[in-house]
């Protein structure tokens, strides 16, 4: 059965109301704020469940060299196809961020869009930070963008899950969670329901349906992992949190709507 990530062009469609090149600008500004390695700045990033790759591309644009990590198949051809069109130098690996081997270490790897949702127990997320911090070379960062626990934890999201993209002739429609979604209170996910339907300019509509798992996580949390994943490995200190694209909304502050992580790899 195909889901909404086996369908990347009406995936990367609905999640367009992104400004990825303002969100990269946030990301090389923390990293030049916290980057802690041998030089200047990250000349390298890893994007870790990567989809169809915006912020890998945007940063190879930039000049980084870039490599994009996935488990879907789908994803992970897109993504290469993509930059292949730009004529950007895009590596693509096929995995799961769980844990997975690559012949390289970077100096910046990348969580955007709370791909960690996909993380659904502590075991899950404690292999997964041993397997990052093995590819992040000392005094590189792991920066994770997760939703903020405000969404689920108090009465008032700070996200909409309805929203409608208009494009170069193209309507989509998205519902994606919402109030209906209960949380199950033992395991922290939620089996969001994702509808997508989109109207190209010739009239054809095409349409999704989807139930996809989410798994909610708070900075506590993630700060035992960090702790529990440093014993098999040189581990992460969280240097800093921000809880918008800025570097001045802090995470509690009311109108923060990102739960925004960099991890700094010990030396
Ligand atoms: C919400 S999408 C986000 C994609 C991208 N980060 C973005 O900002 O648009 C989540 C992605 O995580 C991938 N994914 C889910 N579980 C994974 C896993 N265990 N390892 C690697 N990728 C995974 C899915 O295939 C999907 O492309």
């Amino acid at each position: 059965m195909s889901g909404i990530y086996d369908d990347p062009e009406l995936y990367q469609l609905a999640c367009a109301y992104r400004d990825i090149p303002t969100e990269a600008d946030a990301l090389l500004d923390w990293a030049g704020r916290h980057y802690g390695g041998a030089q200047a700045g990250p000349r390298s990033v890893l994007e870790l469940a990567a989809g169809p790759a915006d912020h890998a591309r945007e940063l190879a644009r930039r000049g980084l060299s870039a490599t994009a990590l996935d488990i879907n198949a789908a994803m992970c051809a897109w993504a290469l196809d993509r930059a292949a069109r730009d004529g950007l130098a895009l590596d693509v690996v096929e995995a799961d961020m769980r844990d997975f081997k690559l012949p390289a270490q970077f100096d910046l790897a990348i969580t955007m869009l709370n791909s960690a949702c996909h993380l659904f127990t502590l075991d899950d997320m404690v292999s997964h930070l041993a397997a990052v911090a093995e590819h992040v070379v000392a005094g590189g960062l792991y920066i994770m963008e997760l939703t903020h626990p405000a969404d689920y934890l108090s009465s008032a999201s700070r996200t909409s899950s309805e929203w409608t993209i208009e494009a170069d002739g193209v309507t989509a429609q998205v519902r994606w969670g919402g109030p209906l979604d209960a949380i199950d209170p033992v395991t922290q996910i939620t089996r969001e329901s994702v509808h997508i339907s989109v109207r190209k300019a010739d009239g054809t509509i095409r349409t999704v349906t989807d139930v996809v798992p989410n798994r909610f996580w708070t900075a506590t949390e993630v700060t035992a992992a960090i702790k529990l994943a440093s014993a098999s490995s040189g581990g992460f200190t969280i240097a800093a949190t921000y809880g918008d694209f800025d570097a001045t909304t802090k995470v509690d502050d009311p109108e923060a709507w990102r739960l925004i992580l960099v991890l700094r790899r010990d030396a």
